[in-house]
């Protein structure tokens, strides 16, 4: 079985959570977009969806399912997302695909966050993928050094913009020992927009993709 088909499994999974008639937090990102071919088969059921970037809207809207404003939304019943790492408490990195700003929002709008990975995603500490943070461009030098100076070695990403507009510095050599906490201190930095530490509001299912199946874990 190859990694993307442990992501298939997963995302095709999280559609025992979608519920009649509601609206659906879309993530974004490989796992995720096996998740939008399973809500496809669905569609007529929901009402439409909120979505966390521009890539994931354009596949929702490509596939006929209405893509409301975040705004116009004032709970969500359920956020399906992919991650970078999660970690036994469901703490997990995201960021990758540097929609982070976006999910986190739609995430804390959200009742349950449910994870879909495949297994590789899986670790005891985070920090070997590197931490995405996003940043208004003016503050890159700045944000730089402070993240030197609480252990890290950012790395500009070269040619990235996010959809807001904003730059990411990709922080490697981390360990995460104290999610909560690096979380907080990195959104304290001014010129950060947000770190993809998602330990503050992070999982409520774990979905993940493996050689032996789905394997379904709830808080
Ligand atoms: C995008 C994300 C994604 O959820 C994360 O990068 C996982 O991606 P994939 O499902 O392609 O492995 O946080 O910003």
């Amino acid at each position: 079985m190859t990694q993307d088909e442990m992501k298939k499994a997963a995302g095709w999974a999280a559609l025992d959570y979608v519920k009649k008639g509601s609206i659906v937090g879309v993530g974004t990102g490989s796992t995720v977009n096996h998740f939008i071919d399973a809500l496809e088969t669905r569609k007529e059921e929901i009402q439409g969806a909120v979505s966390s970037s521009v890539a994931s809207t354009k596949r929702l809207e490509e596939i006929g399912i209405p893509v409301l404003d975040a705004n116009e939304v004032s709970s969500l019943d359920i956020y399906v997302d992919g991650a970078d790492e999660i970690n036994g408490e469901y703490d997990m990195i995201k960021g990758g695909g540097a929609a982070l700003t976006r999910e986190k929002i739609v995430a804390a709008i959200a009742k349950q966050f449910i994870c879909i990975v495949d297994d590789t995603k899986q670790v005891d500490v985070l920090g070997q993928f590197p931490l995405p943070v996003e940043v208004i461009p003016m503050a890159r030098s700045f944000i730089g050094r402070e993240l030197v100076k609480l252990g890290g070695d950012p790395v500009y990403r070269e040619g990235v913009v996010t959809d807001n507009g904003n730059i990411i510095l990709d922080v490697h050599n981390m360990k995460i020992t104290k999610p909560k906490e690096l979380e907080e201190q990195i959104n304290a930095l001014p010129g950060v927009v947000t770190v993809g530490l998602f330990a503050h509001r992070g999982a409520d299912v774990l979905l993940m993709g493996s050689r032996e199946g789905v394997k379904k874990f709830e808080k």
